[in-house]
C-alpha cells in the first residue's frame, strides 16, 4: 500500500511517499528556515504563504521520486506506467491536521482535501504530534541519488509494543506509551516550556539564531558541559518535565556573569559575553536539557517495562540525548535518522498507513485543521 503524506505544521512543508507504513519512496522538504532566521522565529503569515507557495510542486516532486525509483529498480523508466501516472499508484493520502499553526495547517490540509476529491482516494487526517513517533518505523528505503539518507542510515528493527515514546519538539515534550497503533496513554508532558521551545530561547540569550537546538549542539561542542552546575527540575511524584526553570538559571548566571542586574534583556546579552561563556553555557544548558528528559524517561523505563524505546521530534537529534539515553537505559535504542526526527511527511504516511487498520477514512469535506489538537 502506497500512502502520499503531507505536512505544513510549521515552516516545513513536506510531502513523502511510503510503501506499507516502513519503506520510504520519496521524502522532499521544503525548509522555511532560511525565510525565517532573520526574524528570529517563525513568522505564520510568512509561513502559510510560502507554504502556499511550493506545495504543489513538492507533492509533485514526492510523487515522481517515487516511482521513478521503482522504475530506475526495474529498469523500466519509459515504460513504467506508474511513472507516467504516480496517482494510479497511490491508493491513500494522509495530512496532518494539527497541532500546528492554523495557517499552514490550512494549507496542506486544504490541498489534500482536494486531491483525495480529485483523485478520489481515502484521506487520513494525522495527528502530527503522535505521527513523529512513526519516524521510527520507517525501516527501509529506495536509494536514489536526492535522497538524504540510505538504509544504513535507518533502525534495522520494527519497534515493538508496548512502546515507550519520548516526544520532543519544539512545541511538545511528552512521554507515550503505545500498548498498540492508535491506543496509547499520556504519562507526561511538560508543564511549561517545551525542551526544543528551550533550546531555541536559550539561543537567542546566546546569540546563537534560529532555530537554536542545531545551534546549541554545535556550540557545546567547544564548552564544558560541567562548567555551570544549572538546576534539574523534578516535579515531585510526577512523571511531567518542566523546562522553564532551567531556561530562567541560564539567563540568570548571564546576567551575574556580565554584572547586570536581573532587568537586564535576554536579547541584549549576547554582544557581552566571551566565546568561552556562550560555549560552556550552552554545553551546560544541553546537559541538563537531555538528562531532565533521561531521568524521566529511565523512570517510565522501570514502571512500565516496554518492549521498545523510541526518541522522536526535532530535539530528538540531539546527539549528547542519544548519547545519555544509549548509557543509561538498560535496552538497545535504535535511532531514526536525524532528518527524519524533524518535521517530515514520511512520518506522516507511515501512521497514516498503520492508521488504516485501526481508523476509518473521513469525508475529505470534514476534515479541519486543528491548531490545538491533543494526543
Ligand atoms: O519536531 P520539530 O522539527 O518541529 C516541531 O514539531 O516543533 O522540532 C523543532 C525543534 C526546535 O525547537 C529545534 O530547536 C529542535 O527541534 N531541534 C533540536 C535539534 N534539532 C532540532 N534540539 C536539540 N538538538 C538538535 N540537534
Ligand atoms: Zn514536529
Amino acid at each position: 500500500m502506497h500512502i502520499l503524506g503531507i505536512e505544513t505544521s510549521c515552516d516545513e512543508t513536506a510531502a513523502a511517499v511510503v510503501q506499507d507504513g516502513t519503506t520510504m519512496l520519496s521524502n522532499v522538504i521544503v525548509s522555511q528556515i532560511d525565510i525565517h532566521r532573520e526574524f528570529g522565529g517563525v513568522v505564520p503569515e510568512v509561513a502559510a504563504r510560502s507554504h502556499l507557495e511550493v506545495m504543489l510542486p513538492t507533492i509533485d516532486k514526492a510523487l515522481a521520486d517515487a516511482f521513478s525509483t521503482q522504475a530506475q529498480t526495474t529498469g523500466n523508466h519509459a515504460g513504467n506506467p506508474s511513472a507516467s501516472d504516480p496517482w494510479s499508484q497511490i491508493d491513500a493520502i494522509a495530512v496532518a491536521h494539527g497541532p500546528g499553526l492554523k495557517g499552514s495547517l490550512l494549507i496542506g490540509t486544504l490541498t489534500a482535501r482536494t486531491l483525495a476529491l480529485v483523485k478520489n482516494k481515502p484521506l487520513y487526517p494525522i495527528n502530527h504530534v503522535e505521527a513523529h513517533t512513526y519516524a521510527n518505523f520507517i525501516t527501509e528505503t529506495a536509494e536514489y541519488e536526492g535522497l538524504a539518507m540510505t538504509n544504513a542510515d535507518l533502525p534495522v528493527h520494527r519497534p515493538e509494543f508496548p512502546l515507550l515514546s519520548l516526544t520532543v519538539s519544539g512545541g511538545h515534550t511528552q512521554l507515550v506509551l503505545f500498548d498498540d497503533h492508535g491506543d496509547y496513554e499520556l504519562l507526561g508532558s511538560t508543564r511549561d516550556d517545551a525542551a526544543g521551545e528551550a533550546f531555541d530561547k536559550v539561543s537567542v540569550m546566546l546569540g546563537l539564531g534560529y532555530p537554536g537546538g542545531p545551534a546549541i549542539a554545535a556550540a557545546a561542542e567547544h564548552g564544558d558541559p560541567d562548567a555551570f552546575p544549572f538546576p534539574k527540575a523534578k516535579i515531585a511524584n510526577s512523571p511531567d518535565f518542566s523546562f522553564s526553570g532551567l531556561k530562567t538559571a541560564v539567563l540568570r548566571h548571564l546576567q551575574e556573569s556580565i554584572q547586570a542586574d536581573y532587568a537586564f534583556p535576554s536579547f541584549e546579552l549576547a554582544p557581552h559575553l566571551t566565546p568561552e561563556q556562550i560555549h560552556d553555557a550552552a554545553a551546560s544548558f544541553q546537559r541538563v536539557a537531555a538528562e531532565t528528559l533521561v531521568d524521566q524517561t529511565l523512570e517510565a523505563y522501570h514502571t512500565h517495562q516496554p518492549r521498545s524505546v523510541v526518541i522522536a521530534g526535532g530535539v530528538a537529534a540531539n546527539q549528547e540525548l542519544r548519547q545519555q539515553l544509549a548509557d543509561r537505559l538498560p535496552v538497545d535504542i535504535e535511532y531514526a535518522p536525524t532528518g527524519l526526527c524533524t518535521d517530515n511527511a514520511a512520518m506522516i504516511a507511515s501512521r497514516g498507513y498503520f492508521g488504516t487498520h485501526v481508523d476509518k477514512s473521513t469525508n475529505p469535506h470534514q476534515v479541519e485543521v486543528v491548531p490545538n489538537l491533543r494526543m
